[in-house]
């Protein structure tokens, strides 16, 4: 099996770092005409030659219409919405109406601003893979964390109905469950735990392991590795599906 994506145009949603930054460099290297944005300019400006980048805040509706006018002229194969924040971690009565909204927008609304967009060009060609980057927040529960929980959980309804709507037109789409990732937004996660509830965080690091089966943490570069087989051919009947590449998260909250 080797995964070609020669002659394919790709957008991501925040490519800047993390697992958008991986998608997008494993992506060009397969060969097709990436597009992505961030908020963060200094993270887009690191990519490789070649990655088209825009400066852009996924949660703003206009914004991202601006974006998709000047790419969308060219066509469209592939969507990855990626961007998402953490939210706040904190019991529920705390968390303001602000946190909560800007969790909802960026983690889920931004998805549905892409989608509407995206979706038009694909129906027009009979074609088209849509993939969002869910969180075992969005199948399983996690106390302290409900702004993306709810969030997340509404990104596994949006996904498997889209693939019920799209999937006529030949729109595969599916949802990817990345477990602990290894990265500077996991050590940011560990330690607000660690905060909130008074504990060492290399505590909250073993507890998030042994919530796995596997007792593991993922590099980013495995998210990006099945972003790309779903985007391919090999994929092309794989849709409604939430792919976990976690080591199987049994447990968000294990009750030591
Ligand atoms: N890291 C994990 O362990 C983990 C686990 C499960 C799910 N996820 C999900 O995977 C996705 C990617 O996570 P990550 O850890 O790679 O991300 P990250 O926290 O490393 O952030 C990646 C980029 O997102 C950008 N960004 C933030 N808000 C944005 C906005 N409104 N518009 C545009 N760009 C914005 C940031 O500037 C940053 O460059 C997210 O949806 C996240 O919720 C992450």
């Amino acid at each position: 099996m080797q995964i070609s994506l020669e002659g394919k145009r790709v957008m991501i949603t925040a490519g800047g770092a993390g697992m958008g930054r991986a998608t997008a460099i494993a992506m060009h290297k397969l060969g097709a005409a990436v597009f992505t944005c961030d908020l963060d300019e200094s993270g887009l400006s690191s990519l490789p030659d070649g990655i088209t980048t825009f400066v852009c805040d996924v949660s703003d509706p206009a914004a991202v219409d601006a974006m998709f006018d000047q790419i969308l002229p060219g066509g469209l194969d592939i969507m990855v919405n990626n961007a998402g924040i953490g939210g706040p971690t904190k019991p529920v009565e705390e968390v303001s109406n602000e946190e909560w909204q800007q969790c909802m927008s960026v983690c889920i609304d931004s998805q549905f601003y892409c989608t509407r967009r995206v979706v038009p060009v694909f129906k027009a060609q009979q074609s088209g893979v849509i993939i969002n980057l869910v969180s075992a927040a969005g199948i399983l529960g996690f106390p302290n964390r409900s702004p993306y929980v709810a969030a997340k959980w509404a990104v596994s309804g949006f996904t498997k109905s889209m693939a019920m709507e799209l999937g006529p037109d030949n729109i595969r789409v599916n949802g990817i469950v990345p477990g602990n990732v290894n990265g500077d937004r996991m050590e940011r996660v560990i330690q607000a735990h660690a905060e909130a509830e008074d504990i060492d965080p290399q505590e909250v690091r073993r507890l998030y392991a042994i919530g796995t089966s596997m007792q593991c943490y993922v590099d980013p570069e495995e998210i990006a590795d099945m972003i790309c087989f779903l985007s391919s051919d090999y994929g092309r009947h794989v849709s409604g599906q939430i792919v976990g590449v976690d080591g199987f998260t049994e447990t968000l909250y294990p009750r030591t």
